[in-house]
Order: C-alpha cells, then structure tokens, then sequence
C-alpha cells in the first residue's frame, strides 16, 4: 500500500487500529510500533521554565528578543516544503494541501483539512498546533542565537531564546486612535535585523505574507492554485500579482473593533459552559463565542488567505490571531476552572470526522502526538494553561479571579455596558442589548451577517466603516458550502444605544422607548466576503432583540 504523506512517514496509530482489524494482525501491528521513534513529539519549547507570550507590540520593545522573533521566522518559512516541521507542512494541517501529517490519515471527510470549527474541540485542538509552530520557531531562535560569536552578546541572545514565545495580536486592545489595530509591525514590507555576524540588514518583513517556494497548482483548490503568495484582501481574485489592501482590512478591522470588544468582555465576564464560551456550533448561546469573535477577524482579511479555513494558516498573522484567541481561552479557563469541553455531536466535517460524530475531551486532537511512539494530544491532556512551556501576562503571576478580572476590566471593558435611566427618582433596572442572531453554518462559504442602528449610508462593501454599523457575525467556510444548519450568536447593542441617546436621536432610555426605536431603526444586512458579488439573502433570521428580561421583538427584515 502506498501512502501518501507529507513527508514519507510510518503509519500512524490511527491506522492501526484500521490494521488490527485486519487479517494481518498482530504482528504487523508490532512493526508499526516498532517504527513509532518517528512521530513528531509536540511539547511546545522545552527550555524547561513557562514564559508568557508577549503581545507584539510589547516583543518589540526587547531588542534581542525582537531580532531573533523575525530572523527566526525567516528561517522557518525558508525550510524545504517537504520537511515535517516547515513552515509549508504546519501550516497545511490547518487545510489544503489535503494530505496527511505525521502519518496520520484521513478517517473523515478527505476533502476538508484537520482544523475543527463550529466543534467543541475548536479552541483546544488549537492549543498544540500552536504549539508545534512555537516549538519549531523557537528551535530556530535557539539556533540562530549559537551562531553568535561567544561572549556576552551570544550570552544575551541565547537566554533571549530560551524565553522567546510565540507573539499574539490583541486585535482588541484599547487603542490610541492614531494607532493602527493591524499594527504596521504585521504588514510593513520590510523589517530591520541584525544577523550573528553583525550585518544588519533590510528584509522582506517575514510576518507580511508567506511566498510558496516553489506553489505546487495541484496543492491547493481555485483560486489558490493561481496566487504564488499569500494575500491580504486583494482587490482582484485573478492578477496575479494580488495587491493587498491594507487599508481595507484597516477600516474594517476599525469598524468592527467595538462589536469584538464589547462581546469579548461579555464572554469574560458572564459565565457560560465552556462548550457555549469557544465555539459556534456546539451549544447555542446569546452571549456569545470565542471563535464567533476569531472569524470576524479572519473575515476582515477578505478573499485573502486569512478569509478561508482551507488556506489561512498559509499567512503568517494566523498564528498571532490564533495565539490571541488561545490566550482568550485560557483567561476563561482560569477565571472558570470548573467548566471544560463536554461530549457534543460535530457540525461540520472534518479530515478525522464525519458531521454527526459525537468528541468529547478524551478525543485525540489529531494530528498532533503528545511523543515518538505516537500518543495523541487530547483536549484533557492539553488543558493545563502551562502544558507547553507558554502562558499569558495575565496569567503569569497565578493571579486571584479578582485580579484576572480586575485586568480584564483595565483591557475590554466598554465604555457602556447597560443603559441607565438618569432622571432622580425613578426606578429603573439598568438594561443590556443585545441583537440575537441566527444564521446558516455557511451560504456558499463565508459570509457576515453585518447589524446597523440608524440609516445605512454606505454601499456593501463598505459597510463595516458605516457610521451606523454596531458589529457582525461571520461565519467561515470553503467557497460552494452552504449548510443551512443554524448558528446562534449575538451582537452586543448597549454601547451604540447609548451614544445615539447621547446624540439625541434616541430620546429616552426607557425600555419601552428604546424597544420601539429599534423596531424601526435596527436594520441588517448579509455581507458575503467582499469582492464577491453582495447579497443580501432572507435565509438568515435575525431573531430578535433581547433584553436582560426576555423582551423580545422582531427586527426588521433585510430587504432584497
Ligand atoms: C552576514 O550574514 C548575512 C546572512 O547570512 C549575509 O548575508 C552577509 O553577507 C554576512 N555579512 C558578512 C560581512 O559576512
Ligand atoms: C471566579 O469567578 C467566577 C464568576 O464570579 C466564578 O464562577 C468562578 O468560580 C471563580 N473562580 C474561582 C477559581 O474562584
């Protein structure tokens, strides 16, 4: 039997249990195991302490560890496409090129990759595959910083290595408006280093994209067969030469950053079971999600890479989005130890799975082997916040709830989370708003249901930088794949409420006065992935609108 995998490797376990049903047996059973020394063994950095992961911003201001961070991630992406732990194969997990890793072979639906969503093990199945890329990153740092020359230089870049983590991007952090959320550091062409001999050089900025070297066509579906590198919303799905448009992603990520705020706090701060906090699609919530919150930044990337599952890990901002989303996680874990995955039945497919299987925590998160002999990570054994060697500023001095959640409010906490009635005298319960929104798994892929209060002046492809915009819900999905299955989510009201009272449009914050604004003032549209010819669709339906109390009323229908 001829397998293919990435790199020519032993079977897997997972195939002996297909083996040990057959008539071969035992023994050949014992042969598999007896070549087992091969898999990959993912056990994040080994250097032996826990050092947090920084954000970006914040890795920038060490020097040594800063030039290590991009000499070493240019030697990564650098490594032969067919190597194990390149850039090229790590990334492939996530999606196409459809073909195994580290042995372990399809048991699903073999036209998806391995990356779970709209799934309970979503956010920890993401645990080790950042993981493995930290522990291959940072085996480059420990390299690159031997080579220079002994003394208190090499000294310094090599305790610089031991402690350098994967970076995360906090697409969320309060911000001074003449900062950029994608922070030029993620999309300048160029960056600045030093190499060990003490050259310093201009390169191309090794997190701006990723150049396949060689594209192999038949490695990945159209359009990504054409693209010879990664693209950022590109304004055209044919040249070529795939212009990004930064600022395209820009205005979107600024249109959509109070949405993502304003639910980020709200699923830090109240509490639900952990499968409702991580994913779409196991347990329906309003309150809502983890990974509803991640698409929405994947969504901001347009028709480029970061827009589709398939491909997404392919741009190198993947892996600081996904680190972020992982260090939400992991705040929630600490703040709720209590709750963790729970079995739920599968919504999508996946390479290991077919819709409709049921994965709980002791559900391997394939492909990723916890040793040489071929165990498997499982969300259970990957669930303790310092597994892999990594943790968080927030969490890195063992914090009390109180002080998590004191830093949870000093980071996210919106201006205005309820609506108070201020004249003296009257009884009023402060209120929260929220749009409950439920909509298809995926209309012929990815696709935003995008919410307004007021007028909406702008043309769909701008809609997110409507001055009437409140937030979104995208869900993420391969291009053709429409599921009518529905998925829950909200967006958060409260704050966009409140400024039109303050700027007069809304004359009263009584529940009943703002209730019946909405009924003529919310409006939503569905925004397919821009570029793509817009539609508004009535196949989603927007529930309603939901105060703390249940209220509820239909909200306008999007008209065709
Ligand atoms: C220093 O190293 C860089 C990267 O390997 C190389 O391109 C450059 O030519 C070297 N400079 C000198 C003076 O050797
Ligand atoms: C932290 O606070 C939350 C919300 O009040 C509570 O549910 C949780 O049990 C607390 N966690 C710990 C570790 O005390």
């Amino acid at each position: 039997m001829v397998v293919l995998t990435r790199s020519l490797l032993p079977l897997t376990s997972l195939l002996v249990s297909s083996v040990t049903a057959s008539p071969i047996g035992e023994s050949f059973v014992k042969k598999i195991a007896r070549q087992d020394g091969s898999f990959y063994a993912i056990t994040g950095v080994n250097t032996g302490t826990v050092e947090p992961r920084l954000e970006i911003r914040e890795l920038k201001q060490q020097p040594e560890a800063w030039n290590l961070f991009l000499l070493a991630l240019q030697r990564f992406k650098a490594m032969d496409q067919s190597d194990k732990i390149s850039f090229f194969q790590i990334a492939g997990i996530h999606g196409e090129p459809l073909i195994p890793w580290d042995g372990v072979q399809a048991t699903g639906d073999a036209s998806v990759g391995y990356c779970p969503h709209g799934s309970n093990l979503f956010g920890t199945w993401h645990k080790p595959y950042l993981a493995v890329f930290e522990q291959v990153l940072n085996l480059k740092a420990q390299e690159i910083a031997a080579e220079f020359p002994a003394g208190p230089t090499r000294d310094a870049y090599v305790n610089a290595a031991s402690k350098l983590r994967l970076p995360f991007w906090d697409w969320a952090l309060p911000r001074p408006s003449n900062e950029k959320i994608l922070t030029p550091l993620l999309s300048d062409p160029t960056a600045e280093v030093t190499y060990p001999n003490g050259t310093t050089a201009t390169i191309v900025n090794p997190l701006a994209g990723y150049t396949f070297h060689p594209l192999v066509p038949s490695d990945f579906g159209y359009p990504w067969s054409l693209w010879t590198h990664t693209a950022r919303n590109p304004r055209t799905n044919t040249n070529p030469s795939l212009p990004d448009n930064i600022d395209g992603v820009e205005s979107f990520l600024v249109g959509t950053y109070n949405g993502i705020r304003n639910t980020l706090y709200q699923i830090l701060t109240q509490y639900q079971t952990f499968n409702q906090f991580s994913n779409t699609g196991s347990e329906q919530t309003e309150i809502g999600t983890l990974e509803g919150i991640h698409n929405i930044i994947h969504g901001s990337f347009g028709s480029g890479h970061m827009g589709y599952p398939a491909v997404a890990a392919f741009d190198p901002i993947f892996w600081l989005h996904h680190c972020n989303v992982d260090r939400i996680m992991n705040i929630f874990q600490a703040i709720y130890p209590d709750t963790f995955v729970t079995a739920h039945e599968q919504f999508g497919a996946t390479y290991m799975n077919e819709p409709g299987d049921v994965w709980d925590a002791e559900t391997p998160l394939a492909p990723f082997h916890s040793s040489t002999s071929g165990d498997f990570w499982t969300s259970n054994s990957a669930r303790p916040i310092p597994v892999f060697g990594s943790t968080y500023p927030e969490l890195v001095d063992n914090p009390s709830n109180d002080t998590i959640k004191e830093r949870i409010n000093a980071l996210y906490a919106p201006a205005v989370t309820s609506l108070k009635k201020r004249q003296a005298g009257a009884e009023h319960k402060p209120r929260a708003y929220l749009a409950v929104i439920e909509a298809p798994f995926a209309l012929d892929g990815t696709f935003s249901v995008d919410v307004f209060i007021g007028d909406i002046t702008t043309d769909g492809a701008n809609w997110p930088t409507d001055p009437n915009f409140v937030g979104a819900q995208t869900m993420l999905a391969k291009p053709g794949l429409t599921s009518n299955a529905v998925v829950k989510g909200s967006v958060v009201l409260t704050e966009a409420l409140q400024k039109k009272y303050d700027a007069g449009s809304l004359k009263s914050l009584d529940v009943d006065a703002v209730v019946e604004y909405l009924k003529t003032q919310l409006h939503w549209r569905v925004e397919k992935v821009r570029l793509l010819p817009l539609l508004c669709s009535p196949m989603p339906v927007l529930t309603g609108i939901c105060n703390r109390i249940g209220k509820s009323l239909l909200a306008s229908r999007c008209p065709i």
